[in-house]
């Protein structure tokens, strides 16, 4: 046990080097602001041994929060030249400069985990974030909904940048228009592990377009070509809102809205059934096709509360052939490519998500199996940003906030 002890020394050293004071940035170089859900993991993290700066990292978080509800998915505290696009790319008016899009809503999940850290001290701190989550909340059930599924508006507002579940509606925009622009993240790691510049013309052909039409949500949903209904946003929308639920009942709130929500997200997350996949898919909203992709985003139905024998089975046999599952893509799928960032490496970020799911809903075997392996990984190949699914060779950035994370609130405890 001494070796894990001194991982969980190492893993609080990183997020002491990552904290900017009242934000925790991903990692020094590759992600120099507060990311969105990046920092609701980090949250997490800190109260395993400093509740108190837990709350003060959400709570940053929130102060960002525009004054329509929408929590952007990157805050510019301080201008970095070393990130590319930044703040004057993006062209916001927050109350701290910021991207236009959202991440995955984590922060209320987290927000929960965080608060039963320490009930008491946590409840003043909880009744003032409270209302600010569900206003966030609110708006995602405004702007974002398909069919009750939540639908992303840039690959980037998943977390899962280049999936192939986004390949068929890239194909189908137009970057030619995108000019001339530099590239940050390949001079900062490896370019085999990161997005190639297909891709990336098309990323910032979408914020152009979203700062052309100044990032007004009616605006975008008649004329962005990039609308998918994804389960990263599905899934997590539909716990936060069952989170919600929880904490605004502690706190004597009314949650009928809330509990309507939930009713209506999990109608939602069935329309992302893919019968032929036989499994949680992304269809795009305005072809109406299926990505036909199996990612670890699609195990993330048990997070949400929702039950599937047919991907437990899958599951389990994904943890049988691989050495250091979840890949974020079928390792048998064409567009697999083990490096190459949500394409085929394995992320303990949503190991955790998945795990924490799977026990809730009474699959304990299923999650500490999940845990020991992730543990057995960042015991290996380090605090990595992600890992190659077959041999664990760590991949992207180094010293990674939520890796850390992830060993301090779940991995490293098993
Ligand atoms: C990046 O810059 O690679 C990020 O993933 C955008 O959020």
């Amino acid at each position: 046990m001494t070796h894990d002890i001194s991982l969980t020394e190492q893993a609080r050293d990183v997020l002491i080097t990552n904290d900017r004071g009242s934000y925790t940035v991903p990692t020094a170089g590759l992600y120099p602001y507060q990311w969105n859900w990046d920092s609701a993991v980090a949250a997490l993290g800190f109260a395993q041994f400093d509740v108190e700066r837990a709350w003060v990292e959400l709570e940053t978080l929130f102060q960002g929060q525009w004054a329509d509800g929408m929590v952007p998915h990157i805050l510019f505290h301080k201008n970095d030249p070393g990130y590319f696009p930044g703040p004057e790319v993006w062209g916001c008016e927050g109350p701290i400069s910021s991207s236009g899009i959202i991440q995955p809503p984590i922060a209320a999940t987290m927000a929960h985990l965080v608060w039963q850290r320490d009930p008491e001290m946590g409840r003043p701190r909880m009744a003032a974030l409270y209302p600010k989550m569900v206003k966030w909340h609110s708006w995602i059930m405004r702007w974002r909904l398909h069919r009750g599924a939540v639908c992303t508006t840039h690959p980037w507002e998943t977390g899962r940048d280049n999936a192939p579940d986004w390949d068929k509606t890239m194909a189908r925009m137009d970057a030619s228009d995108v000019g001339e622009y530099t590239r940050r993240d390949t001079s900062h790691v490896n370019a085999e592990d990161r997005p190639t510049k297909y891709d990336y013309d098309r990323y910032i052909t979408l914020v152009q377009l979203g700062r052309r039409l100044n990032w007004d949500q009616a605006a975008m949903l008649a004329q962005s070509p990039f609308r998918v209904a994804d389960p990263t946003m599905t899934f997590t929308t539909l716990r936060a809102a069952r989170d919600l639920v929880k904490m605004g009942a502690a706190l004597g709130e009314d949650t009928q809205t809330l509990e309507a929500d939930v009713a209506r997200l999990e109608a939602g997350a069935a329309t992302l059934w893919n019968e032929e996949l036989g499994g949680f898919d992304s269809r795009d909203v305005h072809s109406g096709e299926w990505a036909g992709c199996l990612s670890n985003a699609s195990y993330l139905c048990w997070f949400a509360g929702v039950e599937n024998r047919a991907m437990l089975t899958k599951l389990r046999s994904i943890m049988e052939r691989v050495a250091y599952p979840v890949p974020s893509n079928d390792p048998d799928a064409e567009t697999f490519d083990a490096r190459r960032y949500w394409r085929g490496p394995t992320w303990a970020i949503v190991n955790m998500l998945i795990g924490l799911g799977l026990a809730d809903m009474g699959h304990e075997e299923e999650a500490t199996d999940l845990a020991k392996k992730t543990a057995h990984l960042i015991k290996e190949h380090g605090f990595a940003e992600y890992f190659d699914p077959a041999t664990g060779s760590a991949a992207g950035g180094g010293s990674f906030t939520w890796t850390a994370a992830v060993w301090l609130a779940w991995a490293g405890k098993v």
